[in-house]
């Protein structure tokens, strides 16, 4: 049987995982290989990378994995020019590099804030400028960014640069469903909540919990109106609903995944 993206050439951009287990990017690229796509992986992390390549190999589908800083924009042009010359076309962008540095900007030096928009949004920026013309020339394509719930509300914690980064990446996103609507090319964004990825242990314990990961995890849960943080792989079913063509009336819009949280109230 045909899988739900089966044959798409997509570009994972951020394809490791910052730890042990599912990340978003990971969880996503497995899912596409389980429903047929062919897949090139981008992370700065060789070895993260090489670990995602070695899963979605062996989901039994054509794979190739290489190591790239997704901020520079020479960079990127040559790896999608490379996914297009192995696999002869760029059907899926999914952006998912991101993450936040703490702070409010009153406290926030110039080098956090240009680092943050630049791993958070110049990011979504050049995989877009980028994949854009190869999607022409295959006569359309679907492009799916990464956001957060961040970017809709404050949600607790002081992380202005990411707030204003991943509120871009909407509404850039948006833009560009627009604009590229005639020429096929939709542009959606996943607003993930807040997920229990390894990021939660590897970074946030340290940022936000003080080094005490099971009281932020327990924090975290009682945030959700549902009780508890999502994971990777809800992240992952709503990309691969957007990356597929069962979405192909679906762009220049958002799919939240975050158990209620931007619509509930502090109790
Ligand atoms: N986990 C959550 O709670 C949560 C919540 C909301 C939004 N998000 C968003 O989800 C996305 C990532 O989720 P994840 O679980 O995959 O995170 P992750 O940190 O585990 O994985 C991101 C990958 O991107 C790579 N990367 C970072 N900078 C890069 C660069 N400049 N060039 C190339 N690769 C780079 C890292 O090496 C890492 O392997 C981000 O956009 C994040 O903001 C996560």
């Amino acid at each position: 049987m045909a899988g739900r993206v089966q044959d798409k050439v997509i570009v994972v951009a951020g394809a490791g995982s910052v730890g042990p287990g599912w990340g978003n990017g990971k969880a996503s690229a497995v899912l596409y290989a389980r429903e047929g796509a062919r897949l090139y992986l981008i992370d700065r992390d060789a070895e993260a990378v090489e670990e995602t390549r070695r899963l979605v190999a062996a989901e039994g589908v054509d794979v190739h994995a290489t190591a790239g800083d997704l901020t520079d924009n020479a960079t990127v042009a040559r790896l999608l020019a490379d996914c297009v010359a192995r696999f002869g076309r760029l059907d899926v962008m999914h952006n998912n590099v991101g993450g936040s540095e703490p702070g409010g900007v009153a406290e926030m030096d110039e080098a956090t804030w240009d680092r943050q928009i630049n791993h958070n949004l110049k990011t979504v920026y050049l995989g877009c400028h980028h994949a854009i013309p190869h999607m022409r020339q295959g006569g359309g394509g679907a492009i799916v960014n990464l956001a957060s719930v961040a970017g809709y509300r404050h949600i607790g914690a002081p992380i202005n640069a990411y707030a204003a980064a991943k509120a871009g990446v909407v509404q850039l996103s948006r833009a560009i469903g627009v604009q590229y609507a005639k020429e096929k090319i939709r542009c959606n964004t996943v607003v993930p909540g807040l997920m229990h990825t390894p990021l939660v242990e590897v970074r946030l314990a340290g940022q936000r919990g003080g080094g005490d990961a099971e009281a932020l995890i327990a924090k975290r849960n009682s945030q959700v109106p549902m009780g508890h943080m999502g994971d990777a792989w809800d992240v992952a079913y709503a990309a691969l609903y957007l990356a597929s063509d069962e979405a192909k009336y679906v762009t220049a819009t958002e799919i939240v995944v975050d158990g209620g949280l931007v619509m509930s109230a502090p109790i």
